[in-house]
């Protein structure tokens, strides 16, 4: 039996930990899995990594820019249009900082990583928590009460403790921290639950795209305990078990999945 027997969604699954995240929705058995990000052509290859894990799982692909309230709007309308639900939401899309202090940060660079990282979140786990309200849980994979439906959003170790040269992304993230734990406190009467999973450095475009970037990443890595990155299914494989019926107690959490960066 799947402990995933409803509707996934997952922002930011062109790339990265969004995309681990669909593929191990779909590894686990989940049938319904609708994938969102801006970037046309990585969703495509999600999508193909996903029918190559199973031809049972049905895709719902949409292309949704985070910073458009009208397009997160009609992507939620869509799927409750196809499959009349959303019962597992994971928001990962999200971009890095511009690597610069506070002072050589302009107020449009502040406004676009926090208006994706930040402002998306909202928006979307907004609208992920008004279709949650209007449907029935699930079956349990045990019997307990199931709940209406769970979301997990992406922050970060960086939402939790600073860095040098990073402080529009670092505000961005602990405002989702601390936007999760309220709406866990607002939704837990309705039987919603909402956490957040706070990776530390992983292994992704984000991280390896740019050499220099990654260079400056290195002490990061090296303060770490574990002394390595994370890599995308590490932080997928949190982000399933928050979603999932064996985590019905676990409400406005943040999960640090980081190899001990943050205890150091
Ligand atoms: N990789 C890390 O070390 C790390 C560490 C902590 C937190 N995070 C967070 O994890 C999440 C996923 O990051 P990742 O490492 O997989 O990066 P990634 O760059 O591989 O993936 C991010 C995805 O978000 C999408 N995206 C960006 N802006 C968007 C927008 N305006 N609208 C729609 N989609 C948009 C991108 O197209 C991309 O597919 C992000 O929120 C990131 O901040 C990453």
């Amino acid at each position: 039996m799947t402990l995933f027997p409803g509707v996934a969604l997952v922002t930011g699954a062109a790339s990265g930990i969004g995309r681990a995240t669909a593929l191990s929705f779909a590894q686990e058995g989940c049938l319904k899995i609708c994938i969102c990000d801006r970037d046309a052509a990585g969703l495509q290859e999600t999508a193909q990594q996903i029918s190559s894990i199973s031809k049972d799982v049905e895709v719902s692909i949409k292309e949704v820019d985070m910073l458009q309230e009208d397009q997160i709007v009609a992507l939620m309308d869509g799927v409750v249009a196809q499959w009349g639900r959303v019962d597992y939401a994971v928001n990962a899309a999200g971009v890095v900082g511009n690597g610069q202090r506070s002072t050589s940060t302009s107020a449009a660079q502040f406004d676009l990583t926090n208006g994706v990282n930040y402002r998306g979140a909202w928006l979307m786990s907004r609208s992920e928590l008004a279709q949650m309200l209007k449907q029935d849980p699930l079956p349990s994979h045990d019997g307990r009460p199931g709940n209406r439906g769970a979301i997990v959003n992406i922050a970060s170790q960086l939402g939790v403790v600073g860095r040098p040269d990073a402080p529009a992304y670092c505000a961005s993230k602990a405002a989702v921290i601390g936007m999760t734990k309220c709406d866990a406190i607002d939704y837990s009467k309705d039987n919603i639950r909402v956490n957040c999973v706070c990776p530390g450095v992983t292994a992704t475009p984000m991280t390896q795209g740019d050499p220099v970037f990654l260079k400056k990443l290195q002490p990061a890595i090296d303060i770490a305990p574990m002394g390595r990155m994370g890599t995308a299914q590490e932080i997928a494989d949190a982000c399933l078990w928050l979603c999932s019926s064996k985590a019905t107690f676990v409400q406005g959490h943040a999960l640090v999945v980081d190899g001990g960066y943050v205890i150091n």
